[in-house]
C-alpha cells in the first residue's frame, strides 16, 4: 500500500532498482491458466509443505486504450498455488464481478474507480455518479467451504476454492445486508482461546460511525455461521483498513483524517482521493470487546493513538491490563493526485511505512509509543498460530535501502524481542509481494516453517514463486511461473492439515 508523492520527472535518485523493472509488472493478465504443474528450476518443494496459496490482487489495469489510475482501481484476480506432495499447481482466474462482467461485454470502464479511475466522457459522464466498484481485489480467504474475494466497502464475492469459479456476490448466510461494507482483513484466531473463528468488522461510516464486529465459526459443522456480532457508535469520519485482535479485544486505529465528498459527487475525484489526513491531530484507539471474551457486552475504550496514518497492523498481544500492538506507520495518508501517473512515481517522495509499537494502559488510558525498525516495510505478519499472542518473531516486505522509501524487494525476518534481523533480497530487478509465513505442521518452535512470497522478475518480466525457510531465509526453492502476475494485494494459505 505505498502509493503518495508522485513525480512525473524521469530521474530517480535512488539506483538500487529500475523503475521500468518495477513498473513492468503492471500489465493486463489475458489469461486464465488451470492446473499447470509448474516446476522448479532451483531447489525442491518441502515435502511437508501441503496446502493452498491463495492471492488476490489487480489483474485488469486498462480497457479501450484507458489505464485506471490507480492499481487499486484494477480488477480481481485470484491466484491459487497447490502444493501437494512436493508438486505445485498454477490457477489463476478474474472474479467475475458484475462490473467485470459489464465492462468485458462493454470493452471499456462502465464504472468509476474508488481511487480516482473516470469514465471517459468527462464532468457529464461522471458527476453523480456514486456508485461504488466492487472489484473484489483486496484479500482471498476460506471461509467454511468458500473462498471470499473481499473488498472492504461491500460484500464479497463467494468462489469455489477447486476450480476458483465465481458464485457470485455472497450475504453470508443473510448475515450482511445488501451492500453492506465488509473488511478485507479477517483476523484468524486458530483456538489459542476460543474455538477457532475468523473475527472480522464493517464501517459505516459518516460523521459518526458505526462498527460492526462479526466473528464467524471456521471448524466444525457450523464452519461459516456467524456466532458472535456487535455494533458500536464512535465519533467521527472512520476510515478502517485493518485492524487486530488479542483474546479479549478487537483493537483499531482510527487515523486522524478528514473526507470531502464534494469533488467526488461532482465526478473529479475518486472517493479515496477525498480523504485528506489531519497530520497535525491524534488518531484514536478504538477498542471493542470481543464478545466472546472476558468483557463481553462492556462498552469500547477511546484512547489518544499516536499522530500520521496506518494502514496495517503486524500484530496485538495483552497482558493484565496492557494492550501491545505493533502498526506500519506513515507520517502522512498516500494519495494520487488526478493529473499524476502511477507509473512514474518516485519513491523518494514517499513517506515509508516505520515497524512501531503501541502499548496501550487500559486502567489509566495512557499510550506509550517506540519504533521498532525504521527500514521502510509492508505486509507484516507473526506466525499465525501467534495472531493475537505475544509473538517473538515476524516476517514482513522490505526496501532495499536501510532507509527513506523505495519499492518492496526483501524480505526481513525481525525479533520483537531483541530486534536482531536477517534479509532476503531479491534486487536489484525483483519485487517481492505480501509474504505468507507457513508454520511446520505440528512444529512448537515459533520460527520454523516457511515463507511462500511471490516476486515480480525485472529481468524475465514474469513472475517467480519464491520458497524460503522462515528460520533462516535461505532460499529454498524458485519457481518460474508461466504468467505475469501483476503486483498483487493479500492473500492466505490452506492447509491440508
Ligand atoms: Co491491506
Amino acid at each position: 500500500m505505498s502509493f503518495s508523492a508522485l513525480n512525473n520527472s524521469s530521474t530517480e535518485s535512488c539506483a538500487d532498482f529500475n523503475r521500468e523493472d518495477w513498473a513492468s509488472s503492471y500489465c493486463n493478465v489475458n489469461q486464465e491458466l488451470t492446473n499447470e504443474v509448474v516446476l522448479p528450476i532451483t531447489g525442491s518443494v518441502p515435502a511437508e509443505l501441503n496446502g493452498t496459496f491463495f492471492r488476490n490482487g489487480p489483474g485488469r489495469f486498462e480497457r479501450a486504450g484507458q489505464w485506471v489510475h490507480h492499481p487499486f482501481d484494477g480488477d480481481g484476480m485470484i491466484i491459487a498455488l497447490e502444493f501437494k506432495n512436493s508438486e505445485v499447481r498454477f490457477s489463476n482466474r478474474f472474479v467475475r464481478t458484475k462490473a467485470w462482467i459489464e465492462e468485458e461485454k462493454a470493452k471499456k470502464f462502465t464504472y468509476r474507480g474508488v481511487f480516482g479511475t473516470q469514465k471517459s466522457g468527462g464532468f457529464f459522464a461522471n458527476a453523480f455518479d456514486l456508485r461504488l466498484k466492487n472489484i473484489a481485489n483486496t484479500n482471498v480467504v476460506k471461509l467454511g467451504n468458500q473462498l471470499l474475494a473481499l473488498w472492504e466497502a461491500s460484500n464479497p464475492y463467494a468462489l469455489n476454492p477447486n476450480n476458483l469459479e465465481t458464485y457470485g456476490i455472497t450475504s453470508l448466510n443473510g448475515s450482511l445486508s445488501k451492500n453492506e461494507a465488509f473488511s478485507a482483513h479477517p483476523r484468524f484466531d486458530h483456538g489459542n482461546f476460543h474455538s477457532p473463528r475468523m473475527v472480522t468488522f464493517g464501517v459505516k461510516t459518516g460523521p459518526t460511525s458505526t462498527i460492526r464486529l462479526m466473528e464467524f465459526a471456521t471448524k466444525g459443522k457450523n464452519a461459516g455461521q456467524l456466532i458472535n456480532d456487535r455494533k458500536d457508535n464512535f465519533k467521527g469520519f472512520a476510515f478502517l483498513h485493518d485492524f487486530a485482535i488479542t483474546p479479549n479485544w478487537a483493537v483499531f486505529l482510527q487515523n486522524a483524517i478528514e473526507f470531502n465528498p464534494l469533488p467526488f459527487i461532482l465526478g473529479q475525484k475518486g472517493a479515496a482521493q477525498c480523504l485528506s489526513s489531519s497530520s497535525k491531530k491524534n488518531g484514536k484507539f478504538w477498542l471493542i470487546p470481543r464478545e466472546s471474551g472476558k468483557f463481553a457486552g462492556e462498552p469500547p475504550k477511546t484512547i489518544d493513538a499516536p499522530k500520521g496514518f496506518v494502514f496495517h497492523h503486524l500484530n496485538a498481544s495483552e497482558k493484565d491490563e496492557e494492550i501491545t500492538i505493533d502498526s506500519i506507520h506513515y507520517k502522512d495518508f498516500p494519495s494520487i493526485k488526478p493529473n499524476e501517473n502511477f507509473l512514474k512515481i518516485n519513491f523518494d517522495l514517499f513517506p515509508e511505512g516505520i515497524l512501531k509499537r503501541c502499548k496501550i494502559n487500559i486502567l489509566e488510558n495512557k499510550i506509550s509509543t517506540k519504533t521498532i525498525s525504521q527500514q521502510c516495510c509492508e505486509f507484516a505478519m507473526v506466525n499465525p498460530n501467534f495472531q493475537g499472542h505475544i509473538a517473538r518473531f515476524s516476517w514482513m516486505a522490505i526496501a532495499h535501502r536501510a532507509r527513506g522509501n523505495g519499492p518492496l524487494q526483501g524480505i526481513k525476518k525481525l525479533d520483537l524481542i531483541s530486534g536482531d534481523h536477517i534479509i532476503w533480497s531479491a534486487a536489484p530487478r525483483g519485487f517481492v509481494s505480501e509474504p505468507i509465513m507457513v508454520p511446520k505442521p505440528h512444529s512448537m518452535i515459533e520460527d520454523e516453517g516457511w515463507i511462500i512470497v511471490l516476486v515480480w522478475n525485472g529481468e524475465r518480466r514474469k513472475t517467480d514463486l519464491i520458497i524460503l525457510d522462515s528460520h533462516n531465509l535461505k532460499l529454498k526453492t524458485t519457481i518460474e511461473l508461466p504468467l505475469a502476475i501483476p503486483h498483487g494485494l493479500h492473500g492466505s494459505w490452506v492447509s491440508y492439515i
